[in-house]
C-alpha cells in the first residue's frame, strides 16, 4: 500500500487528522492497534475548548456536537463550605462546550466510514521506519500477515504509551516530567447532573469534580490514593465519598445511582522536545500529557492536529515546509502555556500530604484571592477557554 500520510493512532488526534487531511484532498490510512468498540469505550475528557469544536466543524463533523453539546458560560470553585462561580462569559466573553470525548470519537469514526476512508484496526506490531529519510514505511501485522505501507510523512498519534516516540532515538529527545503522588477515581452514572455548571472542589479529604455528559448522565471524580484499586470501592463508597466532599446544598441535590462505568486515572505532567524527527510527526498525548484538572489534554491534541493538518495541507497544494518546519515550535508554546496551567490548578486544588496544614493555608489564602479578584479570576477563566490557533 502506498499513501500520502500513515497515522498511527485511532484517537481523537489520528481520526481529527484524518478526517482534516480528507477536507484538504492528502491521502491517508490510520492504522490503530485496539479495536473501534475498545476506543470507544475509554470514557475520557468532557470539555471543549472553541478551538477543539471550530476544528470538527472545519472536519464536517460537527452536527451532533452542535446540537447537544451543552455551552457552559463558567465553573463553579467549591472550597470552606461555599461555591464561588468563575464568570467566562463576563470575563472573557467565550465559553466552553461539554461534550464527551467518546462522542467525538463516534462522530470521527461514523464520517470516517460515510466517507469510505481506510482505517485498520487491531493491527499488532505497528511500527514506523526510515522517517529520518526520504522513505518511510509502517509496517505491522494483522491476521498474523505482515504488511507494509509506504508514505511520505507519519503521523504519531498513538498517544503516551506509543510506539511513536518510543521509535525515535533518545539521544534526539528531550523530556520532562512530573507524577503526582494520588490519582482520580471515576465514575459515569445515568443520573442527572447535581448542578447546571462543573464544580471544582478544593476540600480536606481531597479534590472533586463534578462534571456531566449531558442532562441525564453524570460524570464525576474524586482524588484517590495510587495504591486504590477500583474493585475496591463500591458504588456506594463512591457517593458518600463525594458527598462528604460537596458543600451542603450541593450533597443534599446529588441524585445517586449505578455506575455505567468507573476507573481510575493516574495524573502525570510530560513533555517531548521536539515533536518533529524527520518524516515522523508526533500529536496529541504522543508528545504531551497534563493531569485533568485544567481540562487540556483533549484539546491540546486536536489544537496540535490542527497545525499538522494545515502544514501537510501546505506541504501538498503550495509546495511550501514552512508550516512542517514551524510545527513543532507552534505547538509547543501553546502546550508549555497549558502545562503551567494544569500543574497550577491541580496544585491549588488537590491535598498534597506532604506540604502538611501550612500547604492548606497557602490553597486557602489563594483561592480566596482567586474569586475575589477579577485579574486573578480572569487569568482563571483565559486560561481554561484556552486559546485560538495562531495563524
Ligand atoms: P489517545 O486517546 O491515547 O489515542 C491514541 C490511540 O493510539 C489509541 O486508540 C491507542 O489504542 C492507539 N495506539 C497506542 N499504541 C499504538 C500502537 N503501538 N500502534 C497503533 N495504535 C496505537 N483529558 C481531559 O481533558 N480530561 C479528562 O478527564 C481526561 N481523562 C483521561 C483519562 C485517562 C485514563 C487518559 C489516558 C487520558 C485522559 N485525558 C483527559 C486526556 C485525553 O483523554 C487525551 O489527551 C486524549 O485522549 C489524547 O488523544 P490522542 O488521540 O492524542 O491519544
Ligand atoms: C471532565 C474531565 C476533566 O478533567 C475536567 O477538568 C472537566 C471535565 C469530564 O470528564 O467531564
Amino acid at each position: 500500500m502506498r499513501v500520502q500520510v500513515a497515522i498511527i493512532g485511532a484517537g481523537p488526534s489520528g481520526l481529527l487528522l484524518g478526517a482534516l487531511l480528507h477536507k484538504a484532498g492528502v491521502d491517508a490510512v490510520i492504522v490503530e492497534q485496539r479495536s473501534a468498540d475498545y476506543v470507544l469505550g475509554r470514557i475520557r475528557a468532557g470539555v471543549l475548548e472553541k478551538v477543539t469544536v471550530d476544528l470538527l466543524q472545519e472536519a464536517g463533523v460537527a452536527d451532533r456536537l452542535l446540537a447537544e453539546g451543552l455551552v457552559h458560560d463558567g465553573i463553579e470553585l467549591s472550597f470552606g463550605g461555599a461555591r464561588h462561580r468563575i464568570d467566562f462569559e463576563a470575563l472573557t466573553g467565550k465559553h466552553v462546550t461539554v461534550y464527551g470525548q467518546t462522542e467525538v470519537t463516534r462522530d470521527l469514526m461514523h464520517a470516517r466510514e460515510a466517507a469510505c476512508l481506510q482505517t485498520i484496526y487491531e493491527a499488532a506490531d505497528v511500527a514506523p521506519h526510515g522517517f529520518d529519510g526520504t522513505h518511510p514505511t509502517v509496517t505491522y501485522r494483522k491476521d498474523g500477515v505482515a504488511h507494509t505501507i509506504a508514505c511520505d510523512f507519519i503521523a504519531g498519534c498513538d498517544g503516551y504509551h506509543g510506539i511513536s516516540r518510543a521509535s525515535v532515538p533518545p539521544a534526539s529527545l528531550k523530556t520532562y516530567e512530573r507524577i503526582y503522588p494520588f490519582g482520580w477515581l471515576g465514575v459515569l452514572s445515568d443520573t442527572p447532573p447535581v448542578s447546571p455548571e462543573l464544580i471544582y472542589s478544593n476540600h480536606e479529604r481531597g479534590f472533586a469534580l463534578c462534571s456531566m455528559r449531558s442532562m441525564t448522565r453524570s460524570r464525576y471524580y474524586v482524588q484517590c490514593s495510587l495504591d486504590d484499586k477500583v474493585e475496591a470501592w463500591s458504588d456506594d463508597a463512591f457517593w458518600d465519598e463525594l458527598r462528604r466532599r460537596l458543600d451542603r446544598a450541593a450533597a443534599e441535590t446529588l441524585v445517586t445511582g449505578p455506575s455505567i462505568e468507573k476507573s481510575i486515572a493516574p495524573l502525570g505532567s510530560f513533555v517531548a522536545e521536539p515533536m518533529r524527527f524527520g518524516r515522523l510527526l508526533l500529536a496529541g498525548d504522543a508528545a504531551h500529557r497534563v493531569p485533568p484538572t485544567g481540562a487540556k489534554g483533549l484539546n491540546l491534541a486536536t489544537a496540535d492536529v490542527g497545525y499538522l493538518a494545515r502544514a501537510l495541507a501546505e506541504h501538498y497544494a503550495e509546495r511550501s515546509d514552512a508550516g512542517l518546519d514551524t510545527y513543532s515550535q507552534r505547538c509547543l508554546r501553546r502546550i508549555w502555556r497549558a502545562e503551567r496551567f494544569s500543574w497550577w490548578f491541580t496544585g491549588l486544588m488537590h491535598r498534597f500530604p506532604e506540604t502538611g496544614e501550612f500547604g492548606r493555608k497557602m490553597q486557602a489564602a489563594e483561592l480566596d484571592y482567586l474569586v475575589n479578584s477579577t485579574a486573578a479570576s480572569t487569568a482563571l477563566a483565559e486560561n481554561y477557554v484556552g486559546l485560538p490557533l495562531e495563524g
